[in-house]
């Protein structure tokens, strides 16, 4: 594969970091790697393929030269600076919500919908999705094509790092802190988070769901190219720090039973399948924390309801919830594309 020079905006993030990891890892074919976040990090150092490389601060001439950027600083950033990346000629991976639902940007999961890449053309821009729906359509989409999904009713378990460095610091603190029969604060969660489970993330909105919950409606939908998919969900933030875990309901057009379902996802790209439960073999977010696969077990059918399907789905959310989707989608990008 050919050299390009890459990008990767929030580089010090906890997102940004592990796109760097990725890359390295994954040998994308990177011939200038420069480093991007605000002026407070001018100066820090990250290390890439055995090299020290420089943290610059982002600007409006950050992009000159550069082929592929990942972006990983938040909407407002991504906002204003993704339409510049774009304008100077590099195409844009970007992390955050500002353009997921855009209709001309293409919101790609590389194991379900590669082909929506073709749309970077439009502007510049693909978004990454959200890390709680991406881990989700990895699982829903090979049971789909054989049997179509009519709804799904899923509830999150997820991990503070989905909400950044500050959050993981928060669960360390909190914890150290009730150990020594300290003072809790809290900054990032409006609740103390050690110990606690929130069923709060992201802001509400008008209709009593979160935006979270929202994302997994909207996005769901998109990267698996059906509107007639329904989504309900119950998004909780808990005390874990890396690896979200879903529990998740899917109601079938045609009955599948738990063994073709665990047949269909033994077979599915990007899945591993972990369903054996008389030897408490389940997934679980402390072994899913730094692999790559979207996990699946307790496979089961629903007692309560015909033609439905109950699963456990865990996977973690910083490397296929977001760096590691990111990189393969600038992988398939390269080779197909540049
Ligand atoms: P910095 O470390 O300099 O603040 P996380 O999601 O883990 O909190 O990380 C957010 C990332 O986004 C960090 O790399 C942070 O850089 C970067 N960032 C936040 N605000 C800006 C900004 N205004 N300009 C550039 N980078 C930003």
């Amino acid at each position: 594969m050919k050299e390009v020079s890459v990008a990767v905006v929030g580089a010090t993030g906890a997102v940004g970091n592990e796109m760097v990891k990725v890359l390295e890892e994954r040998r994308f074919p990177v011939n200038e790697l420069r480093l991007l976040a605000s002026k407070r990090s001018v100066g820090k150092k990250i290390s890439f393929n055995g090299n020290e490389v420089k943290v610059e601060e982002l600007t409006e001439d950050s992009f000159k030269g550069v082929q592929i950027s990942l972006f990983s600083a938040g909407a407002s950033v991504s906002k204003k600076f993704a339409p510049i990346a774009a304008k100077s000629g590099c195409v844009v991976i970007d992390n955050s919500s500002a353009f997921r639902m855009e209709a001309d940007i293409p919101l790609v999961v590389p194991e379900v919908n590669p082909h929506a890449i073709a749309q970077y053309k439009n502007r510049g821009i693909i978004a990454n999705p959200n890390c709680s729906t991406i881990q989700m359509v990895v699982a829903l989409k090979p049971i789909h094509d054989v049997s179509k999904i009519k709804r799904v009713v899923v509830a999150t378990y997820q991990a503070v790092s989905g909400t950044g460095k500050k959050a993981i610091e928060e669960l360390s603190s909190q914890t150290q802190a009730i150990f020594n029969f300290k003072d809790i604060v809290c900054n990032v969660y409006p609740h103390q988070i050690a110990f606690n489970c929130l069923p709060h993330i992201d802001v509400f909105l008008e209709n009593g769901y979160t935006r979270e919950e929202m994302k997994m409606y909207y996005e769901t939908k998109k990267i698996m190219e059906d509107e007639d998919i329904e989504v309900t969900a119950t998004c909780v933030r808990v005390p874990v720090f890396y690896g979200h875990s879903e529990a998740i309901n899917i109601e079938l057009e045609k009955k599948l039973t738990a063994d073709e379902v665990r047949k269909i996802l033994s077979n599915a790209p990007g899945v591993k399948v972990v369903d054996n439960p008389d030897n408490n073999e389940y997934p679980l977010a402390i072994y899913a924390a730094g692999r790559d696969e979207v996990f699946v077990g307790r496979i089961r059918e629903d007692v309560s309801k015909e033609n439905c399907i109950e699963m456990w789905v865990v996977s973690d959310n910083i490397r296929k919830g977001a760096a590691l989707n990111a990189v393969q989608i600038a992988e398939v990008l390269l080779e197909r594309y540049l």
